[in-house]
């Protein structure tokens, strides 16, 4: 059984139909990418998963459980944590005010705090800046809160979306080098990017989302070379 399994999956705004029928599995330990241009349907994809866009038709199921029964917050509790678009941090709250935010479900004072030192040790800059209000932090720090408070929660499954919009390439590669960093320490991701040649370099499979449905499936080696993908999304 895989540990994400999104089966036939239909979403909607009002009556703009979104999702299309969208299936994909995640197991565990897994980076898998999905990439695909804008307005393709990738967040609508995370949100749905993460319970904030509520699926019509098909089924999500984590871990066995199906989710289309529990409300956002308890999806949170199962082991879910997503790192929004546009990064989401609260402007009014400082760094360390965030990370604490993130661990909201959780009651373990002394492991949460051996948590925000893990954060700091994964993003010294965030260290930093503990005291900071986030709203005055960059946009490669604010994607570094972001990350770290969804990682607060210690997430089974992390959903990130796009995380390298907007920085510069050398910002790029380290939130690259991290994301692989917090894979290899046993967190499973489904990560969204348009990017689609940085996604690949790290995933361990990808999916291809076009208006609202999956036209194309492969481990990330197959995907870099397909003829499709690099005309669409490789710029060759
Ligand atoms: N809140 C909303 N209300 C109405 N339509 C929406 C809403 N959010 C997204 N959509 C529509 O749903 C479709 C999929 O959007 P989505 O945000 O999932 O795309 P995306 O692949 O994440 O794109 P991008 O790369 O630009 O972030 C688009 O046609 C979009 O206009
Ligand atoms: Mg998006």
């Amino acid at each position: 059984m895989a540990m994400l399994e999104l089966e036939n999956v239909h979403s909607y705004y009002g009556n703009i139909h979104a999702l299309k029928g969208i299936s994909l599995t995640v197991e565990q330990g897994e980076i898998v990418t999905l990439i695909g241009a804008n307005g393709a349907g990738k967040s609508s994809t995370l949100r749905t998963i993460s319970g904030i866009l509520r699926h019509r038709a098909g089924s999500v199921t984590f871990e066995g459980q199906d989710l289309s029964q529990y409300p956002a917050h308890k999806i949170v509790n199962l082991g879910i944590s997503q790192v929004p678009e546009g990064r989401g941090v609260f402007a009014q709250l400082t760094v360390m005010e965030n990370l604490e935010m993130g661990a909201f479900v959780r009651t373990d004072k002394k492991e949460i705090n051996d948590d925000i030192d893990h954060v700091f040790s994964l993003f010294p800059r965030l260290k930093e800046r503990q005291n900071q209000v986030s709203g005055t932090l960059s946009g490669g720090e604010q994607q570094m809160l972001a990350t770290g408070r969804a990682l607060m929660a210690r997430p089974k499954l992390l959903l990130m979306d796009e995380p390298s919009m907007g920085l510069a390439p050398i910002l790029v590669d380290s939130i690259f080098e991290t994301i692989v960093n917090i894979n290899k320490e046993g967190t499973t991701i489904l990560l969204v990017e348009q990017n689609a040649l940085m996604a690949l370099q790290i995933a361990h499979r990808g999916y291809v989302i076009q208006t609202g449905e999956i036209v194309l499936t492969d481990n990330a080696e197959s995907l870099k070379s397909n003829k499709m993908v690099r005309e669409a999304y490789l710029g060759h």
